[in-house]
C-alpha cells in the first residue's frame, strides 16, 4: 500500500514509493511537460521538477492550502487551484508527454480524470495512474480498465502501484 513518505528536502510527503517515483521520472522528457493531477505536498512533483530542470510541471488541485507546496516550488513548476473538473476543460490539448492522475480516487473521481485529460496528452503521452490495484481504492482499477476499453489505451507497465497507460496502437 501506498505510504506518507518524506523526501529528503522537500517538506511534507509523498504519497509514492520510491520505484513509483523513479519510474514516472524516467518516463518525463528533458524537454516535456508533465500534468498532475492532484499535488498534495507537491514533494513527489519537485522532485521530478528538480531532476528535469527544463521540463515544465503543471499540478492541479483543489485544496486551498498550498502552503507546503509553495515551499516545495521550483521554476520549473505552476500550481492551478480548482477542482479538476473545472481546470482540465481549460488546458491546452496534446500538450502533456505525462499526466499524472491521483486526485480522487473512486471510480467517478478517476473516471473524470482520466476522460478530462485524454484530450490533453500528446499523441505518444503516457498516464500514470497512482493506487491502480491498491486494494483499498477498488475504483481506480475498474475505472482505468473500463477508461482503456472505451478509449483504446493499454497498461504497458505497472510498478507498485502505478499503472502506466498508452493509446493502444
Ligand atoms: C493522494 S493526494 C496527491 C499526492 C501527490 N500526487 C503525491 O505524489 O504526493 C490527492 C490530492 O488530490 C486532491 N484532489 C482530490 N480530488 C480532487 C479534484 N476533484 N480536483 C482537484 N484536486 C483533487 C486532494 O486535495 C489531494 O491533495
Amino acid at each position: 500500500m501506498t505510504k506518507h513518505r518524506t523526501l529528503d528536502g522537500y517538506v511534507g510527503y509523498s504519497m509514492t514509493t520510491e520505484r513509483e517515483l523513479e519510474a514516472i521520472l524516467a518516463r518525463i522528457p528533458t524537454r516535456g511537460y508533465v500534468l498532475e493531477i492532484g499535488t498534495h505536498h507537491g514533494a513527489s512533483v519537485a522532485y521530478w521538477a528538480a531532476r528535469r530542470p527544463t521540463a515544465v510541471f503543471v499540478s492541479v488541485d483543489r485544496t486551498t492550502n498550498t502552503s507546503n507546496w509553495q515551499r516545495n516550488r521550483r521554476a520549473n513548476m505552476a500550481l492551478l487551484v480548482g477542482d479538476s473538473s473545472l481546470v482540465l476543460p481549460v488546458l491546452r490539448p496534446a500538450l502533456f508527454d505525462l499526466v499524472f492522475v491521483d486526485a480522487g480516487h473512486n471510480y467517478l473521481d478517476c473516471t473524470f480524470d482520466l476522460q478530462g485529460a485524454v484530450d490533453l496528452l500528446a499523441p505518444d503521452g503516457v498516464f500514470a495512474v497512482h493506487d491502480y490495484g491498491a486494494p483499498k481504492y477498488p475504483g481506480v482499477k475498474t475505472a482505468t480498465g473500463r477508461f482503456c476499453e472505451a478509449a483504446k489505451f493499454v497498461v504497458v507497465e505497472q510498478v507498485d502501484w502505478t499503472a502506466f497507460l498508452r493509446r493502444a496502437v
